[in-house]
C-alpha cells in the first residue's frame, strides 16, 4: 500500500543500504512473519487500515512493519524507549517508505513524546484503526488526552505539567495542553472513537490494561499478545537469555564467569536471566517475593536471598520484576566499587535513578553512551546500564529475529484478527482478550522446520483416548507449559 502524504523523522537516512541488508537477512530468521505474509499477502487483508505502532524500532521490527504494510496496511511507528531504536532499521524503513517513522537511538523524554504524538496523528485521518503498543505509552496518551478533554470541556481547565514530579508524565500532560491551547479540543476524543482496538506486547503493558479493565476506564478492545505462550514462554525466557549477556558484555566486556550476579524476580524474564548468568559461570543469586517463583529458583540451584543480605557482596545485579523500587539509592550506596546496576524489565521505575542522580555528592562519568559510572563521595562507584532503562535493548540490539518472529506473529495475528472483526461484537471495548489457542499452536508450527523439528501425529485412536481435537489445540487453556 502506498503511503498518503509520507512523513519521517530519523537521525542517519545514509544508514538505509546497511539497514535494508541486515532486514534481508532477519526475513530468513522470521519464518512466523514471511509464513503470514504468504498465508495473507495475496487477500490484502488488511488493505484498508491504518496502523500505528509504538515498539522498539529495531530490524525485527522492520521485519513486522513490513510484514503490516505487505498485507495492505499504512502504518506510522515509533520506539517505545528512548534508546532502543537501531538508526540503520529505521532508515531503511523510510527509505523503502513502508512505514512513516519518528525514531532515534538517544532521544530525550521530549522528544520520545512528540515522536509517540506523531505516530498517532494521522495527517487525514482522525487516528489509526488499530494499535501496536508495547508497554502501553501510546494507550496512556490516549487515554489521558480524552481524560484532559473532558475537563477541558466541562470546566475549561487545561493541563498542567508542574502538577506531577514524574518526568514523563509532565511530557504528556505538555502535548495534550499543547494540543488543547492551539484549539484542538477533541483530538483524542475523535481518536479513541475511531480506534478499534490494540494489541500490546508486553507483560507491563498488558497489567496496565488490565488495571484499566478492572476499573471500568479502558476505551479500547484489546488483545494481550503477551500471553500467548509462544511470546510469553520464548520471547520472555529464551530472548532475554541471549539478549542480558549480550547487554552486559556489549557494556563493559566485564568477565561474567565466577561473579555473584543477583536477578531480581524470578517470572520469565527473571528464569531467562537467571540461567543465561549461571551458563557464563556465574554464581546466582535470585530475590523474590512470591514464595512459588522462589521455590522454583530454589530447586534449579539458584540461592535465594533477601536483596539486603547480598547488596554488598554482588557483581552484577539486574532487575526483572514489571515492579518499581527494587534498587534504591541507599542499596547502591552499600555495593561493591564498580559493581554493575541494570534493568531488563519494561520501565524505568526498577532502580531509583532519581535517588542516585540526586545523592548528596554524587558525581555521574560516562563512559559512552548508555553507559554510566556514579561516584559516591568516599569515591566507590557503580556502573547503572542505559539509564535504568532496558539495559538488552539500550545496550545490546535487543532479542535476535528467532524468537522475536515468534513474538510478533501473534502480533500480526491479532491486528488482523481485529481489523477482520471491526464490524462484529467479537471483541468488546474495555476487555481484554488472549489470541486462541490454535493461532498459538500454528505460529509454533511455523517456527518448527527452520529447526528441522519433526511433530509425531496423533491417531484417532489417542486423540479419542485424550480428549481432545486430533488437528489441536493440543492442550486446555489453562496449561502452564
Ligand atoms: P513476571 O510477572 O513473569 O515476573 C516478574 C517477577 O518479579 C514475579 O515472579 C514477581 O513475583 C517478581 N517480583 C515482583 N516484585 C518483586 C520484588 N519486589 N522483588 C523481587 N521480585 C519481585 O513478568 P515477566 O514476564 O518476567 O516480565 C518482567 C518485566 O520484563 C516486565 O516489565 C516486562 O514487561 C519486561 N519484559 C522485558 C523484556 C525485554 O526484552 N527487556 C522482554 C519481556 C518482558
Ligand atoms: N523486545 C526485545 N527485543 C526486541 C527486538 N529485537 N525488537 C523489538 N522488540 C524487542
Amino acid at each position: 500500500m502506498e503511503q498518503t502524504q509520507f512523513e519521517s523523522d530519523v537521525k542517519f537516512p545514509e544508514q538505509a543500504d546497511f539497514g535494508r541488508k541486515e532486514l534481508t537477512l532477519a526475513e530468513v530468521e522470521m519464518p512466523g512473519l514471511l509464513g503470514i505474509r504468504k498465508e495473507y499477502g495475496p487477500g490484502q487483508v488488511l488493505k484498508g487500515a491504518k496502523i500505528s505502532g509504538s515498539l522498539h524500532m529495531t530490524i525485527q521490527t522492520g521485519v513486522l512493519i513490513e510484514t503490516l504494510q505487505a498485507l495492505g496496511a499504512e502504518v506510522r511507528w515509533a520506539s517505545c524507549n528512548i534508546f532502543s531504536t537501531q538508526d540503520h532499521a529505521a532508515a531503511a524503513i523510510v527509505k523503502a517508505q513502508t512505514a512513516n517513522v519518528f525514531a532515534w537511538k538517544g532521544e530525550s523524554l521530549e522528544e520520545y513524546w512528540d515522536c509517540t504524538n506523531r505516530m498517532l496523528t494521522w495527517p487525514d485521518s482522525d487516528g489509526p484503526d488499530i494499535l501496536v503498543d508495547d508497554g502501553g505509552d501510546a494507550t496512556l496518551l490516549i487515554h489521558e488526552g480524552v481524560k484532559a478533554e473532558r475537563a477541558f470541556a466541562k470546566t475549561g481547565e487545561l493541563p498542567d505539567p508542574a502538577s506531577t514530579d514524574n518526568l514523563e508524565f509532565q511530557q504528556v500532560l505538555r502535548i495534550i495542553r499543547d494540543g488543547l491551547k492551539a484549539g484542538n479540543a477533541q483530538k483524542w476524543t475523535k481518536m479513541s472513537e475511531k480506534l478499534i482496538g490494540v494489541s500490546d506486547e508486553t507483560t507491563t503493558g498488558v497489567a496496565r490494561l488490565n488495571q484499566m479493565s478492572q476499573k471500568g476506564e479502558l476505551l479500547m478492545r484489546c488483545i494481550n499478545v503477551n500471553d500467548s505462550v509462544t511470546k510469553q514462554k520464548f520471547d520472555n525466557i529464551y530472548g532475554c537469555k541471549h539478549s542480558l549477556p549480550d547487554g552486559l558484555m556489549r557494556a563493559t566486556d566485564v568477565m561474567i564467569a565466577g561473579k555473584e550476579v543477583v536477578v531480581c524476580g524470578y517470572g520469565d524474564v527473571g528464569k531467562g536471566c537467571a540461567f543465561a548468568m549461571q551458563s557464563c559461570g556465574a554464581r546466582v543469586v535470585v530475590t523474590e517475593i512470591d514464595p512459588i517463583c522462589a521455590l522454583q529458583a530454589a530447586m534449579e540451584g539458584f540461592q535465594v536471598k533477601k536483596l539486603s543480605n547480598v547488596v554488598g557482596t554482588a557483581d552484577i545485579f539486574v532487575t526483572a520484576t514489571g515492579n518499581k523500587d527494587i534498587i534504591m539509592k541507599q542499596d547502591m550506596a552499600q555495593m561493591k566499587n564498580n559493581a554493575i546496576v541494570s534493568n531488563i524489565g519494561h520501565f524505568d521505575n526498577e532502580i531509583d535513578m532519581a535517588g542516585l542522580e540526586s545523592y548528596p555528592g554524587i558525581k555521574k562519568v560516562e563512559i559512552k553512551p548508555q553507559v554510566h559510572r556514579f561516584e559516591f563521595p568516599d569515591g566507590h562507584g557503580v556502573i547503572v546500564l542505559a539509564e535504568g532503562r532496558l539495559m538488552n535493548l539500550g545496550c545490546a540490539t535487543g532479542h535476535p529475529s528467532f524468537v522475536m518472529s515468534c513474538s510478533f506473529s501473534n502480533q500480526a495475528l491479532a491486528q488482523i484478527d481485529l481489523w477482520e472483526n471491526r464490524g462484529t461484537n467479537k471483541y468488546e471495548k474495555g476487555k481484554v482478550y488472549k489470541l486462541p489457542k490454535v493461532l498459538d499452536e500454528k505460529v509454533a508450527r511455523l517456527h518448527l522446520p527452520a529447526l528441522q523439528a519433526e511433530l509425531d501425529d496423533l491417531s484417532e485412536d489417542q486423540a479419542k483416548y485424550l480428549d481432545i481435537p486430533k488437528a489441536g489445540p493440543f492442550k486446555h487453556d489453562l496449561y502452564r507449559y
